[in-house]
């Protein structure tokens, strides 16, 4: 069997705790242990100059590989391109996309310097997977050093459709690079339609059925793998939160009311503001859940090197202090709202207490916490999804409540329809939803994209000869 080697920005370090990690790096951890690989990537230190010379340090059956980064091309690479013009250009954010030349250059250096650090650890037959927005170029890079083996890609995060792509300066010389990998995989279909229709329409591509895309020199296929979760491990998780301390305490807080919960990173893609506005809008136009209903916002910081992100985290603290000054009781407060990260089984025990989990994105590749919300949830007496239309998990989860986030009102009177809801839909809607979770795991993920990865050269060979 191959090696697998998996590239990632953030590479969860061989000392972290499975628990701590997540359901993805856990997940690429259990593919990797299971075949023995390779991990490389970023290993969150700077110095200047740094040479491309990564730290190696193996535990079990795999290898760490861990390069640091001179500062100024970790910025322009990280806070600059990646997370300052692609992040919001694949969010659909082109007022917060910023362009700078020196950013571009910076991604494309340390996208070169991953490459050269990583090639002397390749052998010829290694798989080869890349994970998500930072690494775009790296294949190409790989290419250029002599590397001739297999190489996939995985975009965590929405492809945008060819109208938004185009604003992308550097779209062309970017996705004449993709190309250079042989398996792109993307979250949706609806992501596939929009970079096939580009590679069709602006790079002239032939497409074959499946995917099959020619560009110039190159073949490669590009395919839908939406992502799932560890669902059996927050089955578990929430199970034995109940009649624990912890939810003991949680339950004593809220004195009977009803929770509501949302969980996401502090981030504009996430629509927090409009959230926030919409339970606001709950509390103005539905009085009778005034005192009877208590929302929940965990928000983790992130990114906090780029201004928007600050930004947002002000507005928020605004938005927050607004609605408990308007409608808090001496003995109720309306939102609770924390910064700090919390470990999986703590998020489980609270998915579990909520009745109802508000997952309203402005744009989301999948979102986790929507699949990892429905697995924690008591299949007799389950809670209600409120999703966004615009996450990539509303394709699938089609037992929960759609909205459309940019619709305050529209939210308001669904978070109504879900605190109202008989259990008898309640629980219709939520095993729609459970198939789905516990059909397409994390686990099963990940095989699939190695298995057609280890195979492209069977799809290479079945797909007809260019004609376009
Ligand atoms: P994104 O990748 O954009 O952050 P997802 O919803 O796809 O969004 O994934 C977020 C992951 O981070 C989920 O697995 C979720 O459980 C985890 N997470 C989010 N907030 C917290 C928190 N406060 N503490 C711990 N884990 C969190
Ligand atoms: O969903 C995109 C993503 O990059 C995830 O892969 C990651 O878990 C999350 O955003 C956090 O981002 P960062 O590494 O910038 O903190």
């Amino acid at each position: 069997m191959a090696r697998l080697v998996i590239v990632s920005n953030r590479v969860a370090s061989p000392k972290e705790r499975a628990a701590k990690a997540g359901g993805l790096a856990v997940a690429l951890r259990e593919a990797l242990g299971k075949r023995g690989g390779l991990w490389f990537g970023w290993s969150g230190e700077t110095r200047p100059n740094a040479p491309a010379e990564p730290k190696v340090v193996r535990s079990g059956k795999v290898m760490y590989a861990l390069q640091d980064l001179d500062p100024e091309d970790q910025r322009a690479h990280y806070a600059g391109y990646a997370n300052g013009t692609l992040w919001p250009l694949c969010h659909y954010r082109l007022g917060a996309l910023s362009f700078r030349r020196t950013d571009w250059e910076g991604y494309r250096r340390v996208n070169a310097h991953f490459a050269r650090a990583l090639l002397p650890l390749l052998k010829p037959d290694d798989i080869v997977w890349v994970h998500d927005y930072h690494f775009i170029l790296l294949a190409a890079e790989l290419r250029k050093l002599g590397f001739e083996g297999r190489i996939g890609y995985f975009h965590h995060i929405p492809w945008p459709t060819p109208e938004v792509f185009l604003s992308l300066p550097s779209h062309a010389a970017l996705v004449r690079d993709l190309a250079q990998y042989d398996l792109v995989g993307l979250q949706t279909e609806n992501d596939v339609r929009a970079l096939l229709t580009y590679l069709s329409t602006e790079a002239r591509a032939w497409i074959a059925p499946g995917g099959v895309v020619g560009l110039n020199e190159r073949r490669f296929r590009v395919a839908a793998y939406p992502i799932g979760i560890d669902a059996d491990a927050f089955v578990k998780d929430a199970a034995a939160s109940v009649g624990s301390e912890e939810e003991e305490r949680l339950q004593s807080s809220l004195a009977g009311r009803v929770l509501a919960v949302g969980v996401d990173r502090l981030d504009y893609s996430k629509g927090l503001p409009n959230k926030f506005a919409a339970f606001g809008e709950l509390l103005n136009h539905y009085p009778q859940h005034r005192s009877r209903v208590t929302m929940m916002q965990i928000a983790p910081l992130s990114r906090g090197e780029v201004a928007e992100y600050r930004a947002l985290r002000r507005e928020l603290e605004e938005l927050g202090g607004a609605i408990n000054g308007e409608y808090a009781e001496f003995d109720w407060v309306p939102l609770r709202y924390l910064n700090r990260p919390f470990p999986r089984a703590t998020l489980a025990a609270i998915y579990r207490a909520s009745k109802l989990g508000l997952v309203t994105p402005l744009r989301d590749g999948m979102n986790l916490v929507a699949k990892e919300y429905v697995a924690a949830q008591d299949p007799d007496d389950p809670g209600v999804l409120i999703l966004s239309r615009f996450a990539g998990a509303a394709d699938e989860l089609t037992g929960a409540l759609l909205v459309n986030p940019y619709d305050v009102e529209g939210m308001a009177e669904t978070f109504d329809a879900g605190l109202t809801m008989s259990r008898e839909e309640r629980r219709e809607r939520w095993g729609a939803n459970m198939i789905k979770v516990q059909t397409n795991t994390i686990h099963n993920w990940c095989e699939r994209f190695i298995a057609d990865l280890s195979q492209i050269a069977d799809h290479f060979a079945e797909a007809p000869e260019p004609g376009r």
